[in-house]
């Protein structure tokens, strides 16, 4: 029988950050990821690795992971090139993020290459690291802002040239809130059967409100693996209209209420949300974070 249990990616450090338009000070950025950590959340994608002209807010990377607890974390961060690769190694992460995008407009904006020199470009990586130590992040995989949505053979032709070339881990990203919870269930299946043995990991953006619909059905579907951020935050810059991942609170929440094993201890990550929300300053979309726990009781 399929194990049970979900395993969460806290998106906070990299996606969440990077989106911000005022400078967080790097000790503020640790503070929050350490937080989360504490809670028990076992992978952490704390910063990412990118020109400093691309994505400011990113530029104090190796600081970050030089601050963060490393005890019973997996530690992640993102890579748009070798260049990155090198200096995330050089920083010591237990893992890379290589992203490139389906959509071959939004590759060029993001890290302006065609998906075929991306494609290429993971190979120079595999020369410097273990293929078990990276993950391909597939953007706009259901559809992208410039080019609207598309069919699901456009991501499944990517991961079987990628397969070819060694690589078996896997984020499936929905950067604009595009999918929907029937074309989950369809693909999700369809790749766990094609790909047994491959890591497949799900990085939703909550942009249309069907993030934890998505997240249901595809945990329905065998995923077991899902990116999220604290309060909800994050988005990609260099795609219109994007807003944040779905909640990490929100999504732990739900899965402990249905009785599926889950690490990360909600009161904690509850803090932890409250605590970067008076940070940022503003409102942040997560929910639970406002209502409180689904057992909370009022005084009548
Ligand atoms: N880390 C740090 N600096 C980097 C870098 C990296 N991974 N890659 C390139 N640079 C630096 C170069 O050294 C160069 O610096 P210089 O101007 O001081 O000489 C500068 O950035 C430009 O390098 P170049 O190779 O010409 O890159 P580019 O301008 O064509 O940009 C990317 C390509 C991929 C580096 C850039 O688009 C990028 O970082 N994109 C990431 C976007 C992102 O993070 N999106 C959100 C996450 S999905
Ligand atoms: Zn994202």
């Amino acid at each position: 029988m399929m194990d049970e249990r979900v395993i969460m990616t806290d998106v906070t450090g990299r996606d969440g950050f990077q989106m911000e338009k005022n400078w967080i000070d790097t000790e503020d950025k640790i503070r929050v990821i350490n937080q989360i950590i504490a809670s028990g959340i076992p992978r952490i994608e704390a910063t990412s690795f990118v020109s400093p002209k691309a994505v400011p807010q990113m530029r104090d990377a190796r600081e970050v992971i030089d601050g963060i607890q490393r005890e019973n974390v997996e530690v992640i961060a993102l890579v748009p090139n070798v260049k990155g690769a090198e200096l995330a190694l050089e920083a010591g992460v237990d893992e890379v993020n290589y992203v490139l995008s389906i959509s071959e407009t939004h590759n060029q904006k993001n890290v302006r290459k065609t998906v075929g020199e991306s494609i290429e470009g993971v190979k120079d990586i595999q020369k410097l690291m273990d293929s078990s130590k990276i993950t391909v992040s597939l953007a706009t995989a259901f559809g992208c802002p410039f080019e609207g949505l598309y069919e699901v053979d456009k991501i499944l032709g990517n991961i079987e040239t990628l397969t070819a070339a060694g690589l078996s881990r896997f984020t499936i990203a929905d950067t604009t809130g595009m999918a929907n919870p029937v074309q989950m269930t369809e693909f999700i299946s369809t790749i766990k059967k094609q790909y047994p043995q491959h890591y497949f990991g799900l990085h939703l953006h909550n942009t249309r409100g069907m993030g934890l619909a998505n997240i249901y059905a595809a945990y329905q579907s065998g995923m077991r693996h899902f990116d999220a951020a604290l309060g909800g935050i994050g988005g990609c810059p260099f795609a219109p209209g994007a807003s944040g991942n779905v909640s990490l609170e929100d999504v732990v929440h739900m899965f402990e209420f249905m009785g599926v094993p889950v690490e990360g201890k909600l009161p904690q990550l509850l803090d932890a949300a409250l605590d970067m929300e008076k940070l940022l300053g503003r409102t942040l979309p997560g929910q639970v974070m406002k209502s409180g726990q689904a057992d909370k009781t009022h005084i009548a």
